[in-house]
């Protein structure tokens, strides 16, 4: 991702293996600092996705891989490290099948830091095809919706949601994106509009609860990326992607899901049985440490919430864009061992 610094840019991933140790962007600072923290063992990854430092599915996932990395150098039982990471955060599926791919690769004696760039760098190449495969999608002068952050820094490099976001951009068709800003975390204000301001794309931040104003005159289509994809394609991302979808639905706007295949959870026949994270009620009262809520006031913080398949346009995938009913296909020639998903 293009990162402007002063007058010059740089070009970096949310999460990367240099020097022995496991590199992260600390995501809880951005937009005001960019700062990039080091860890030397799998406890840290660990805490770092627990406290969001690093954050969304696939670079969760990616962490994860760099963990397992980290803790097979340190001579550390591969099992309980396994464990511990997958500890971390319920809801986001690449967490477990990083976790599942790395505990396989390193059984065959893979060298494992290659073995996590290895995965890391597939990522990308599937964000990439998702960018790809989803900008076709878009038109010129269309306004397209987004909600959190699914992004690069969700997803080490390009991102999902605006992985197509970025391609129709790159092709020179005239686009804009309205960003909605998630609380309470605000990934969508904070990440996603800093990454549109990195890369030059015209955008404005709406709250939360302006998305039927904007849906009902303005925008084209929305696109949102997914934490876990249950094999009918029930789909549990950030909280406010339901009342998204539904208004989508009643107003005849496209509703596209964003994700690579590893967040399909083919073992979880449909949406009902994804477990939803609960984080605590101070990320909803709180505005940095400042009370705003009453003190005899409690809050509830689903971090997530689930959205049926019946509100989905198409997901777009690296294999390309699937209906609802065609993941049935691609789960068969998943494990029918046809090409590497
Ligand atoms: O709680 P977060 O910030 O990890 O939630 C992130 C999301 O909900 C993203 O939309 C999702 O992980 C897809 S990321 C490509």
């Amino acid at each position: 991702m293009r990162v402007k610094k002063g007058k010059r840019s740089i070009e970096a991933r949310a999460v990367w293996f240099e020097n022995g140790m496991v590199r992260m962007i600390d995501q809880r600072l951005i937009p005001q600092r960019f700062k990039v923290l080091d860890m030397g063992d799998h406890f840290q990854v660990a805490e770092a996705i627990r406290n969001m430092t690093v954050r969304g599915a696939p670079s969760i996932g990616a962490a994860a891989a760099y963990g397992m990395a980290l803790a097979a150098r340190n001579g550390v039982d591969l099992g309980e490290a396994a464990n511990t990471l997958r500890g971390t955060r319920p809801t986001a599926y690449d967490l477990f099948y990083a976790v599942d791919h790395m505990v396989n690769s390193l059984e065959l004696g893979d060298d494992p830091v290659k073995a996590a760039d290895g995965y890391a760098d597939q990522v990308v190449e599937r964000c990439r095809l998702i960018g790809k495969h989803g900008a076709e999608l878009i038109e010129d002068e269309q306004k397209i919706m987004t909600h959190c952050n699914a992004g690069a820094l969700a997803t080490v490099d390009i991102g999902t949601a605006l992985a197509p976001i970025r391609a129709a951009w790159n092709e020179g068709r005239h686009i804009y994106v309205y960003v909605s800003e998630t609380r309470p975390r605000l990934q969508g204000m904070r990440l996603t509009a800093w990454e549109l301001y990195n890369e030059g794309i015209p955008h404005s931040i709406v709250v939360d609860g302006a998305a039927g104003h904007f849906l009902r005159k303005d925008v084209n289509m929305v696109i949102v990326g997914a934490d876990r994809i249950a094999a009918n394609g029930d789909f549990a991302n950030k909280i406010g992607t339901f009342d998204k979808a539904v208004l989508c639905n009643e107003l005849a706007v496209p509703f596209y899901v964003a994700a690579p295949i590893s967040t399909f959870d083919f073992s979880i026949p449909g949406g009902n049985d994804i477990v939803i994270e609960d984080r605590s009620e101070d990320e909803v009262i709180r505005v940095g440490r400042e009370r705003l809520a009453p003190k005899g006031s409690t809050a509830l913080n689903p971090s997530f919430d689930m959205t049926p398949a019946k509100y989905v346009t198409g997901f777009i995938t690296e294999v390309g864009i699937l209906r609802p009913a065609e993941i049935d296909r691609v789960r068969r020639e998943k494990f029918a061992g046809e090409g590497d998903l």
